[in-house]
């Protein structure tokens, strides 16, 4: 498969979306029936027999554009939350545990360099190939996965038409293989789409949204979309890993769940998560520094069904 086709297959997408816009005026009978289709999904994500990422992994990120200290001190917080296990639970680790279960696959995620590109070297309209590009000017090493994060005023071909962040694998000058990952802040373009349920859904069931743990609905959509993509990463690098459906449209650990957070979500509601009773804030994971997350459900290969923390 040619390598650049390949950097359009893992998307997340917006399935839950394109399923609610078939719907015009939802009852309640509706949703009751889709509940039980969310919560029993036939659900099997199909091994392509290739190499998960496994062992220590260090995860670099290219912040493009203006992130403030504390937009960053947030997200790096959660890349270190999914590593540290004394977090009370449900804690971020006990949510990566789950890509584990994954045959084969058992990572450690580890923050490496940090690259600030504040001063948008390549503009504020990028496309795929430009965010590998910038992926690639993070110091890889061979177990190394490298985050390119845009900030709000960044267009990037196909972010919030088909996609709040996708990743893939290219190769380096040497012909090192590496894997990249992009993911945009959305508050600005989509917040409907990609910071759901921080904000109002564009399609479907209307539910209020949800208070963002880290009081910032574009940084805690980041970290759910991190989140997705970093799962897909690992348990499906190179294209030939753990999927269902064809491999330029997959379904992945966590695009398989889209829309899915908390026990007893179904279209449009996020499901029962916990709720911090001094700010109101909607979280299912504690992480360092006191920190708490919003993390979507992951698939897990034990059960084959999707696993929420709460
Ligand atoms: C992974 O990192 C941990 C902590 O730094 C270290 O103890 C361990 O030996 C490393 N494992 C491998 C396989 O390099
Ligand atoms: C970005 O641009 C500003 C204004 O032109 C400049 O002061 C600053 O040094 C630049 N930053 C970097 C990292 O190049």
């Amino acid at each position: 498969m040619p390598e650049m086709a390949s950097l359009y297959h893992f998307t997340v997408i917006f399935s839950l979306c394109l399923l609610f816009s078939s719907l015009p005026h939802p009852t309640m009978a509706t949703t009751r029936k889709l509940s039980a289709l969310v919560q029993q999904p036939p659900l099997v994500l199909k091994y392509h027999n290739g190499a998960l990422l496994k062992g220590n992994i260090t995860v670099n990120v290219i912040w493009y554009g203006k992130f403030t200290p504390t937009q960053r001190s947030k997200i790096v917080d959660f890349l270190q939350s999914l590593n540290t296990h004394h977090a009370p639970p449900p804690s971020a680790a006990s949510w990566w545990l789950t890509t584990a279960n994954y045959k084969g696959g058992s990572s450690t995620l580890f923050v490496g360099n940090q690259i600030l590109d504040e001063n948008y070297s390549l503009g504020k309209s990028l496309t795929t190939p430009q965010i590998i590009t910038l992926a690639s000017k993070a110091n890889q090493v061979l177990n190394s996965i490298s985050v390119v994060l845009t900030s709000a005023d960044v267009v990037v071909e196909g972010f919030c038409m088909s996609r709040c962040g996708t990743h893939g694998s290219s190769k380096d000058k040497k012909g090192n293989k590496f894997t990249y990952a992009w993911v945009g802040n959305s508050v600005s373009q989509c917040p409907g789409q990609c910071a759901w349920p921080f904000h109002q859904p564009i399609y479907g069931p209307q539910t209020p949204p949800l208070v963002p743990p880290n009081g910032d609905p574009g940084v805690d959509g980041i970290v759910i979309n991190l989140a997705t993509v970093l799962a897909g990463t690992v348990t499906n690098p190179f294209d030939n890993g753990y999927f269902q459906g064809p491999a330029s449209a997959p379904l992945e650990a966590v695009t398989a769940c889209t829309g899915i957070f908390g026990s007893g979500a179904y279209p449009g509601y996020a499901g029962s998560v916990l709720v911090d009773k001094t700010t109101g804030a909607s979280y299912n994971a504690h992480g360092v520094n006191g920190r708490q997350y919003l993390l979507p459900a992951m698939w897990d290969p034990q059960t084959s069904t999707c696993k929420t923390l709460v």
